[in-house]
């Protein structure tokens, strides 16, 4: 096993789960989070030796904190947690405007600097956003908020270097985000996403893990957002 620890904020489910299986196969040691204990003890059993579970909430600072105490010296930091709802402009909702951005932009923003002081110098960081980013379906509180994240992954990453910050943005993804609905409501979306991508078909979670672990392995890549959409955002 390596002398490598990777912190994982989403690792119990999805692409998260997918990251911490590829890096445990390759022998690095994961630290996973997430909010329920039932879920985070399932996939470190489903990990094995490498990896341990730490319950956490992104959107409470104290619990974020009690995540990261007593860890130190970790080679990279991915962020895939986030839960919230979307919505219509018109609407006039908080849930999809600014709680969202509770849920998926300051969630990460407080997340990663609770890490910070337990990163070494040389740590890479992949925040998640999102393809509607750079392609709207409505909901354009979202698209504000993955571009948000984008935005302030550029930021960061002038400023923390030589610790480096990069952003996927996944398009529609086969995860347990989509499992967990309802089977009509998965498959309209799954449909709309065949006809809008070049690909035609959602995208495997090990396909977004993959690119993730590009982000954080490829020491020339810093401030980039890797869209892995299947061609969404040029088609
Ligand atoms: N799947 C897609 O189609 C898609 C497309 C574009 C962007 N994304 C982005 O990908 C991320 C979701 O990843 P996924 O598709 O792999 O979803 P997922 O399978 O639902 O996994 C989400 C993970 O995050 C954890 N989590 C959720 N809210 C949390 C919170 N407040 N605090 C701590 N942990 C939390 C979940 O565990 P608990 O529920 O136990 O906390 C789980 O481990 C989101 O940022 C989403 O916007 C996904």
């Amino acid at each position: 096993m390596r002398d490598t620890t990777y912190a994982i904020i989403g690792g119990s489910s999805g692409i998260g789960l997918a990251l911490a299986t590829a890096l445990v196969e390759r022998g690095d040691r994961v630290v996973i989070g997430g909010r329920s204990t039932e879920r985070l003890d399932a996939a470190v059993r489903q990990l094995g030796d490498g990896a341990i579970g730490r319950p956490v909430d992104t959107t409470d600072r104290a619990s974020v904190a009690g995540f990261f105490a007593g860890t130190e010296g970790l080679s990279g930091l991915f962020i895939s947690a986030a839960s919230y709802r979307t919505g219509a402009f018109r609407d006039g909702d908080p849930e999809t405007s600014e709680a969202l951005f509770a849920a998926k932009f300051w969630s990460q923003y407080w997340t990663l600097f609770a890490a910070l002081r337990h990163l070494r110098g040389d740590a890479g960081i992949v925040l998640m956003s999102g393809a509607a980013s750079a392609r709207p379906i409505g909901a354009p509180a979202y698209a504000a908020c993955n571009a948000a994240v984008e935005g302030l992954t550029r930021g960061l990453a002038i400023e923390l270097a030589p610790i480096r910050v990069n952003c996927l943005s996944p398009g529609t993804t086969d995860s347990e985000l989509w499992r967990s609905r309802p089977n009509e409501q998965r498959e309209t979306a799954y449909d709309h996403w065949r006809r809008l991508c070049v690909v035609q078909r959602p995208a495997h979670v090990e396909e977004q893990a993959h690119a993730a672990l590009f982000l954080l392995d490829n020491g020339n890549m810093t401030g980039s957002t890797l869209f892995c959409d299947g061609g969404y955002t040029f088609a």
